[in-house]
């Protein structure tokens, strides 16, 4: 058997806190396709060829916090907007995605290219403001010198990158249901996403 949660959205809406959290309550390995855009971003801040990082991108170049920097975010954006990098992520996604057992991804096109036939998508969002003081709270505690109207002015460019691109663009699956947390503590957030893949799960 094969469950794949697809979660989707924009930047800082809650993605990463409740994909983690619903692949820890559903015992599934969990992917933050983010990573590889940002380990590909951090490759061209040093110089590199962008399509060359993605198709040499290897698993442990994922890790650690140093990708979860703001520059290294726009980076990935920009390379994200590239075909030939997408197309040379995509192999891995959907290997990890259709693993036996289930997965959760999040990012911005698991639901609608990765894996269309997700049997569960879920499309994360908040208010820009709301988003924007997320992730400004984020950086702030990690030492990052970073201003609340940065943070927004970012957040927006990123989204407005990410929508506008043609290859993948961010948008919610048709099928996608939309968790809307401005309004949610994180434990409600949680605690309705899980709600809602039960509900899924269910149905089927
Ligand atoms: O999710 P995160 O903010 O870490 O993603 C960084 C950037 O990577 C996004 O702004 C987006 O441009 C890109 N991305 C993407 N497709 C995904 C995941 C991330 O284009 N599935």
């Amino acid at each position: 058997m094969t469950l794949t949660v697809a979660i989707d959205g924009p930047a800082a809406a809650g993605k990463g806190t409740i994909s983690k959290a619903v692949a820890q309550h559903f015992g599934f390995p969990h992917l933050d396709t983010g990573l590889l855009y940002r380990a590909v971003g951090k490759c061209i801040l040093a110089g590199d060829d962008p399509i060359e990082a993605a198709q040499a991108l290897k698993a442990d170049d994922l890790d650690g916090d140093d990708l979860r920097t703001p520059e290294i975010a726009q980076a990935a954006s920009k390379v994200a907007a590239m075909p030939e990098v997408r197309s040379a992520l995509i192999d891995f996604q959907r290997a990890f995605a259709r693993r036996a057992g289930g997965a959760v991804l999040d990012g911005r096109d698991i639901g609608t290219v990765i894996c269309p036939e997700a049997e569960v998508k879920l499309f994360v969002t908040a208010s820009d403001d709301v988003r924007a003081e997320r992730r400004f709270h984020e950086l702030a505690v990690k030492g990052h010198e970073v201003s609340l109207a940065g943070v927004l002015e970012d957040l927006l460019a990123r989204d407005a990158r990410d929508s506008a691109r043609s290859s993948a663009p961010l948008k919610a699956a048709e099928d996608a249901v939309i968790l809307d947390t401005s309004e949610l503590s994180v434990d409600a957030a949680i605690a309705q996403a899980i709600e809602i893949i039960e509900q899924r799960l269910k149905a089927e």
